[in-house]
């Protein structure tokens, strides 16, 4: 009777075997992420450290490596809140892919795009499911009396961009995090992020083809702004444009009322009514080699042509655009 159970139990012993390993391999294996994310951030954690390929299958048997272990963010690594205010027009889709090709290579990084309109697209929406970012998708339409021209733009889409996040931290400790507003039309090089991730409290840096010049920035001394290089009403508390600065996730929590005003806002106000509420010049943080490099640009899309766009649909297919 022995013997018998002892030939079982080595006829059975491989197969308990393979199905033990077989299970723990399974279990090794990360889930995969319901979006394609990044194979690897362009930059390491913190700074001065060397700096990986941009770009997929870069030559390098670093890149390859990497490529196979595929890393996930540095859990440290402070998520980039990106607020996007958003508008239905002919380069709307055009714009989003230039923005999602540059985020897709930064590291931890939140896209919130907020709709100008009365509800989500179906352009925005498809757009967002495939883009491959981590991103919350809003909307909230822009009253009929701001929108002429000479009034500031997207005012409410920022506020609802800030309310997201002041609402998603509420309960929790805020985990260390950077906000930024990033037009849809702007062009961002990657060090900006690199840059704008270590701001303690309120960073700023040089912005170009703006405010009528070449460029504008911050003027430095000993480490602090002591002024602004600017074309444009230098009178502005804070001469600098929505693209020229950063705020740590702490400081839009720990100031609940700071948003943007449409009071007594004029265009290229709306900058420095909004950081009034929540620093001074003294307290910025200068970026960018101390203010000398100009790493984002406040580029403009022509408006297209459509002059022989027909009235009616004539093409045999319909395609998104
Ligand atoms: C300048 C500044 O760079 C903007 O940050 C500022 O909002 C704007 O002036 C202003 O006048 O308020 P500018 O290039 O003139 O920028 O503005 P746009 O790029 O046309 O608009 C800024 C953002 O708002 C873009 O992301 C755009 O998609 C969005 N937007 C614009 C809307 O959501 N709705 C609109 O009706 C117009
Ligand atoms: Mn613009």
């Amino acid at each position: 009777m022995k013997s018998v159970l002892f030939s079982r139990f080595f006829i059975l012993l491989p197969w308990i075997l393979i199905v033990i390993i077989m299970l723990d391999v399974d279990t090794r294996r990360p889930a995969p992420p319901l979006t394609p994310r990044p194979y690897f951030s362009p930059y390491p954690v913190g700074r001065g450290g060397v700096r990986l390929p941009l770009r997929r299958g870069s030559s390098g048997r670093g890149a390859e490596k990497r490529n196979e272990s595929r890393p996930q963010p540095e859990p440290r690594l402070p998520t980039i809140y990106a607020i996007t205010p958003t508008y239905s027009r002919p380069v709307q889709k055009a714009e989003l892919t230039r923005l999602a090709n540059t985020f897709r290579q930064v590291a931890q990084l939140h896209w919130i795009l907020v709709e100008d309109a009365a509800a989500r697209s179906e352009l925005v929406s498809r757009f967002l499911a495939r883009a491959g970012l981590p991103n919350t998708h809003l909307h909230v339409p822009t009253p009929r009396r701001y929108k002429r021209p000479g009034l500031p733009r997207a005012t409410e889409q920022r506020n609802a961009g800030l309310a997201w996040l002041r609402q998603r931290h509420q309960h929790q400790r805020a985990q260390p995090g950077v906000l930024f507003f990033a037009d849809d039309d702007n062009t961002y090089s990657l060090e900006l992020f690199q840059e704008m991730r270590t701001t303690r409290k309120v960073s700023v840096w040089p912005v170009g083809l703006v405010g009528g010049r070449r460029y504008e920035r911050p003027l430095v001394e000993n480490g602090k702004v002591v002024g602004w290089y600017t074309g444009w009403r230098a009178d502005r508390p804070f001469a600098i444009d929505m693209a020229g600065f950063a705020v740590s996730l702490q400081v839009i929590l720990s100031n609940p009322k700071a948003v943007f005003k449409r009071r007594g806002s004029q265009p290229g106000m709306q900058e420095s009514d909004f950081l009034k509420q929540i620093t001074t010049v003294e307290e910025l943080e200068p970026k960018a080699n101390n203010c000398t490099k100009v790493l984002v640009w406040h580029t403009r899309t022509e408006k297209v042509n459509l002059a022989n766009e027909p009235k009616y649909h004539l093409d045999t297919v319909k395609i998104e655009v």
